[in-house]
Parts: structure tokens; C-alpha cells; sequence
């Protein structure tokens, strides 16, 4: 009897996921270093692709393998597709949520539902095509006048998707009246530096508070919510104006006014929604998309034979018309491979966004339990040599007769996460970084200055950037239209 129940004792205890060696208070918080997604790649060859680890109190399951991202992600997505609430622990005054760091609830899936139906589809992002294609030759013939003086491509691909996704959601007549579009790209990146860095609450929750009051995080979250509150209020109000002209193509502001009342009349959404789903367009949408263009351009300048490829693909195809179209993409195959090893290889959202389990199960053999944070090494994943032959190197050819996709069925490369809570935006990311980059190649040829060789750093926000600048010197072959 006394056997049997020692023997039913060992059975119960849980199989907790190895553990890094902490230390008292912090945690492992000290391991993570300046880039994260390294360390935790490191520390994971060492402890497993499922491991424990402690940020201050959280503990924080970080997954490091396809195997165990398609459990949580596919198999147990209904147990991780709630996220660590980012701001429901501060005490913050303004009053509209964003609802990627939403928790699951009835709120998010409504608010998920208007994104998926209404913002992103297919046909809502193709209604948008006469924005991109003239923002792109916008930016191309710019490009052409200063040719061959040298241009900063981080700053230009990070005004082309701000000009999108402003004239997308706003309409075009914000820009330049009104509307201070260097102060917004001011306020968007303060806001991504804001949630990439940890707060004291999220990791202390009793006294992180006052660490938070005391170091101003409390205050900058704060005045940052409340400038994009401001300007969203401004565009709001001026598409109410009764006296506001009906413009020719409705921007998402109008769709979403458009949604306020359901069939029978009853408020569906509120402006403070409309504003918390503005906030998703802008953080989500801008910088991932610029970042991957210049990761694109990066890698091509350094492996010039890929670069003579895809230039030779692009203007084969396109021939002298001064132009490529979204018509065109289609029969731009390697130029597609060249896109899709740059997400592989840099995928923005290294450790995807932060998610929690809701329900206990086992990923890999091992319990997890209700609250554990989950960061998903989605970089680390998709340079793993488990899957990837030379796993460090830029071979777009990789791709020539391989289903292997990023939309989230294939668990060693997931740029844009999976399941539920994977990003509904991919469709317009993706149409702007396609258009963009096609036109640039299509239109010029490039060195770096002094011929200099590329360096490829990165710096960690809450998406991965090249840590300097890309500044090449751009000559023309044929005259953009
Ligand atoms: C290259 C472009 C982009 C990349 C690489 C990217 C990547 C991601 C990733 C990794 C996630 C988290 C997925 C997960 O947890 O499984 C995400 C979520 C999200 N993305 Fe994107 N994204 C891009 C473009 C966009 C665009 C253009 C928009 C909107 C216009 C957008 C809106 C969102 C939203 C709203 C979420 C949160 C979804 C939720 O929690 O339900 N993204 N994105």
C-alpha cells in the first residue's frame, strides 16, 4: 500500500521544462543581453527547445523548435491565444485599447473579426492598389532626381509605408494640411521603443509600480497614448464634419464609421475602438513592413549574384514601360523566393508578440501552466540546421520547388506567427513591401558608397532593425513613370 502510493506521488509531479540557472529576485532576466532572440538561441541549444525561464516573477516559456511551435500554435492554440495584457497593469487615463496585446475575450474576437472581414481582406487590400502604386512612383522619381547622389533607404522605406498606410487610413487629404506626418513618425517610433521594453510592473507585480513611476515609464506610455489619441480624434472629427466633401475611394477611417451600428442599430463599435484599431494599423503595419525592405535590399547588395537575378527577372519582365505593376508580381518568382528568404533569415517580430497559456497541457512532454508567458524564437526557428540545409545563408533558390510558405501552415518559418492570434495584416504588408521593392530594382542599379563592405548588425526593438543605416548610391535604368 505504502509502495503503491509513493509510486502515485512521483506520477502526479509535474514534468516542469528545464530551467536556466537564475538568480534570486531577477530571474534570468540578466541573460538576455542586447539581443534577446541570440541569448535565448544560445541558452536553448544548451537547455532544449522548450525551456523556463524566470523575467523578474513571470515565468516564461520560451519555445525554440518547429516541433514544439506547432503544438502551441496549431495544437494547443486555443490554450495560447491570449496575450500578457500590455497596459491593463498600469495605471493609465486614456481610453481605448490596442487590441494586438489584447487579452482573449469576446472584445478581442470582435475587434479581430472587423480586421480579418472588414480592414485586411483581399479585396479591401486590392481596393487600395491606386495608393501604393502612386505613393511607390511617388517615391521612385524622387529617387530618379537625386540620382546619383547617395539616399538613406531606411528613412525612404520607412516614409513610403508611413505615406501608405497614412493615406489608407486617414485619406489622402491629410498629408501635409493639417496633419504634422514628421511629428507622427516621431510619435510611432517612441511608441515601439515603449513596448519592446520591459516594464517594472510586468516582471514585479507588487512593487514594480513604483520602479515604473519612479523611472517615467508610467508617464511616457502615458503622454504617447495620448498623442495618437489626439490625432485620431483630429481625423475622426474631420470625417464626421457634416460639411466633409464624399470622397472618390473610402479610406478605413470611412469603413470603419461606416461599421459604428450593427443591423438592428445597436452600437457595434465605439470610437474608442476605432481609435484602438487605428493604433494596431500604425504600430503593426509600418515598421515591419519597412524593416523587411531594407533587410531585402541589405541582403541583395551583399550577394551581387542574387542581386543580377532578380534585377534581370524584374526588368525581363517588365521590359521598358517605366513601371512594375501588381499585375505584374505573378511572373516575379525568384523575386518572391528573394523576399521570403529575407523573412526567414530576418523575420521582424523576432520572438513573435508575447503570448499566455489559458489552460494547462504538455508541449513536448513537459506541464505548462495557466499564466506562463510564451515567446516564440521565431528567428531562432527559421535558422535552425534541423530544417534548413547552410541555415545561415542567404540561398533564395532555396525556395525553387518547395511548398514551404510564411502564412503559417509551415512551422519553420513563421514571419508572421500562426493561428488565432497569427497577423491579420500579411496581405497588406505584404503588398507594399512586393510593389516597393519590385519598382526600386526595376528602376536602378546600386553601390555602396566608397564601395564599402555591407554590415549587417542588428538592434533589437520590438521588431529587429539593421542597426546602421542603409545609405547606397542609386543610378538610374530607365526613367520610373
Ligand atoms: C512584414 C510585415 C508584417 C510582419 C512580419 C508582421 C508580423 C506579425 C507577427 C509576428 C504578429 C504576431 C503573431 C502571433 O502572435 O502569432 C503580428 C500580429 C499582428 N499584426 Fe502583423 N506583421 C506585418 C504587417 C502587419 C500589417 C501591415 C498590419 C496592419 C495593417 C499588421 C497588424 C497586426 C495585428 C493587428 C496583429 C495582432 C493580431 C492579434 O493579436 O490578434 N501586421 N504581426
Amino acid at each position: 500500500m505504502l509502495v503503491l502510493k509513493k509510486w502515485n506521488n512521483q506520477d502526479d509531479k509535474p514534468n516542469h521544462p528545464p530551467t536556466p540557472p537564475k538568480l534570486p529576485i531577477i530571474g534570468n532576466l540578466h541573460q538576455l543581453g542586447s539581443l534577446p532572440h541570440h541569448s535565448l538561441r544560445n541558452l536553448a541549444n544548451k537547455y532544449g527547445p522548450v525551456m523556463l525561464m524566470h523575467f523578474g516573477r513571470k515565468p516564461t516559456l520560451i519555445i525554440s523548435s518547429a516541433e514544439a511551435a506547432r503544438e502551441v500554435l496549431k495544437t494547443y492554440d486555443l490554450n495560447f491565444c491570449t496575450r500578457p495584457s500590455l497596459v491593463g497593469t498600469k495605471r493609465l487615463s486614456y481610453d481605448f485599447r490596442d487590441f494586438a496585446f489584447t487579452p482573449y475575450g469576446d472584445y478581442w474576437k470582435d475587434m479581430r473579426k472587423i480586421c480579418v472581414v472588414e480592414l485586411f481582406s483581399s479585396t479591401r487590400v486590392q481596393s487600395f492598389e491606386f495608393v501604393r502604386s502612386e505613393e511607390v512612383s511617388d517615391i521612385m522619381k524622387s529617387i530618379a532626381k537625386s540620382a546619383p547622389s547617395p539616399i538613406n533607404l531606411t528613412e525612404i522605406f520607412f516614409s513610403l509605408t508611413n505615406n501608405i498606410t497614412s493615406r489608407v487610413t486617414f485619406g489622402k487629404s491629410y498629408r501635409g494640411r493639417n496633419f504634422d506626418v514628421a511629428k507622427f513618425i516621431e510619435v510611432v517610433y517612441e511608441a515601439m521603443n515603449m513596448l519592446a521594453s520591459f516594464s517594472a510592473t510586468d516582471f514585479f507585480p507588487y512593487v514594480g509600480w513604483i520602479i515604473d513611476v519612479l523611472t517615467g515609464f508610467n508617464t511616457r506610455l502615458e503622454k504617447f497614448f495620448n498623442e495618437f489619441d489626439g490625432l485620431y480624434q483630429q481625423v475622426i472629427d474631420e470625417h464626421l464634419d457634416p460639411d466633409r466633401k464624399k470622397p472618390e475611394h473610402e479610406d478605413i477611417i470611412d469603413v470603419l464609421l461606416g461599421l459604428r451600428r450593427n443591423e438592428n442599430g445597436n452600437t457595434r463599435l465605439t470610437i474608442s475602438h476605432i481609435k484602438g484599431l487605428l493604433m494596431n494599423i500604425f504600430l503593426g503595419g509600418i515598421d515591419t513592413s519597412a524593416v523587411t525592405m531594407v533587410w531585402v535590399m541589405a541582403e541583395l547588395i551583399k550577394k551581387p549574384e542574387a542581386m543580377k537575378n532578380v534585377q534581370e527577372e524584374i526588368r525581363n519582365c517588365v521590359g521598358k514601360k517605366g513601371k512594375v505593376e501588381p499585375s505584374d508580381m505573378n511572373q516575379l518568382q525568384y523575386f518572391r523566393m528573394v523576399v521570403k528568404e529575407t523573412l526567414r533569415l530576418h523575420p521582424p517580430g523576432v520572438l513573435l508578440l508575447p503570448r499566455e497559456c489559458m489552460k494547462h497541457c504538455k508541449i513536448n512532454g513537459y506541464d505548462i501552466y495557466p499564466k506562463t508567458r510564451v515567446l516564440l524564437n521565431a528567428w531562432a526557428i527559421s535558422r535552425s540546421s534541423e530544417h534548413w540545409e547552410n541555415p545561415e545563408e542567404f540561398i533564395p533558390e532555396r525556395f525553387m520547388d518547395s511548398s514551404i510558405d510564411f502564412r503559417g501552415q509551415n512551422f519553420e518559418l513563421l514571419p508572421f506567427g500562426s493561428g488565432r492570434r497569427g497577423c491579420p495584416g500579411i496581405n497588406m504588408g505584404m503588398a507594399t513591401i512586393e510593389l516597393g521593392l519590385a519598382n526600386l530594382l526595376y528602376c536602378f542599379n546600386f553601390e555602396l558608397p566608397n564601395k564599402q563592405d555591407i554590415n549587417m548588425d542588428e538592434v533589437a526593438s520590438i521588431t529587429v532593425h539593421k542597426k546602421i543605416p542603409l545609405v547606397v548610391v542609386p543610378t538610374k535604368y530607365v526613367e520610373p513613370i
